[in-house]
């Protein structure tokens, strides 16, 4: 991995989530450059001449680039993906699988011809069919390629919990592994207040329902919106495993890996617990599971299968 003085960053699509990113990235200072690239001419230019005229106020010394141009990409040391539409009311994220499908091998082929050695962190829904497919298109090794969604999800259930037990939020850990979806696995026996579990606090019915909810959560922020669905917390959850990655900081998130006979499972990308350094994904880690739990990742895992089919069948993988 390059110093940080010689870092690059690339952000593609320049929607909000992507637009977040750049921001997040610039402050933080993850790289010396952040590229933001949209095929909206104009768009990721306006947005990087934005972003760089608030570093003297905030003082960051990253510098924002936005082109509609792939070779300004080159060299990227971390990709992260967040171009597609975004669901509406009433559509589930599989509605969107063929017109994502679409960009994400588009922008699978320049960041495999021009950034070879990039990690890329896949934010595009269907999240898990489209880290799936972005590794297929890339050819990379699967611990370069990775689906952010567990950190929201979990982040999210975080949230939940600390408007249910008042406890300040960041002593509030929780758990969620399995698909971006309709099968995610929300895991309360992973969930505590400073080592305290949230199940000694809360009445069972009250952890389903934030469970439930956390089930939901993207779908109820598309429903609030109408037009559009969540950018800040994805946007803060693909940075910061960005962040994890760029600083070798080897912290523990749950995210979409390509299983390798962890949990049983073979060949089917999904969101389980692993570290994150400088060769992405360190290890994948084969946390304990309740019986309900391996049923309910079993459920993901033939969603995801399902997904990916229908990627097979329109010819896309
Ligand atoms: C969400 O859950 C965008 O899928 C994302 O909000």
């Amino acid at each position: 991995m390059a110093s940080i003085q010689s870092r690059k960053v690339t952000v593609v699509g320049a929607g909000f989530v992507g637009s977040t990113c750049a921001q997040l990235a610039a402050f933080k200072n993850l790289a010396s450059e952040v590229v933001l690239i949209d095929v909206l001419e104009g768009r990721p230019q306006g947005i990087a001449l934005d972003l760089n005229q608030s570093a003297a106020v905030e003082g960051f010394q990253a510098r924002v680039i936005g082109t509609n141009d792939p070779a300004d990409t080159a060299d990227s040391d971390v990709v992260i993906m967040t171009a597609g539409r975004p669901r509406k009311p009433g559509m589930s994220r599989s509605d969107l699988l063929e017109v994502n499908g679409r960009i994400v091998a588009t922008v699978a082929e320049y960041v495999r011809r021009l950034s070879p050695e990039a990690i890329v962190i896949v934010v595009t829904n269907p999240l898990d069919s489209m880290v799936s497919l972005m590794r297929h298109c890339l050819g990379f090794p699967a611990r370069r390629v990775i689906g952010m969604a567990g950190v929201l999800d979990s982040s999210r259930f975080c949230w939940f919990i600390r408007e249910e037990t008042g406890a300040a939020v960041q002593d509030v850990n929780a758990m969620v592994l399995g698909a971006h979806g309709d099968s995610m696995v929300p895991m309360p026996n992973y969930c505590t207040v400073n080592g305290v579990q949230v199940a000694d606090l809360v009445k069972a019915d009250r952890m389903d329902a934030m469970a439930d909810r956390t089930r939901h959560g993207g779908a109820e922020i598309v429903g609030l919106l109408k037009t559009g669905s969540a950018w800040y917390a994805p946007a803060s959850s693909a940075v910061a495993m960005a962040e994890s990655i760029l600083n070798d900081a080897r912290r523990l998130m749950p995210c979409a890996c390509l299983m390798n006979g962890e949990f049983g499972f073979e060949g089917v990308y999904m969101g389980v617990p692993a570290i994150l350094g400088t060769e992405g994904v360190q290890r994948i880690v084969e946390v304990p599971l309740t019986a309900e739990a391996r049923a309910q990742l079993q459920k993901t895992a033939g969603a995801v299968q399902n997904d990916v089919e229908a990627l097979r069948d329109l010819g896309l993988m």
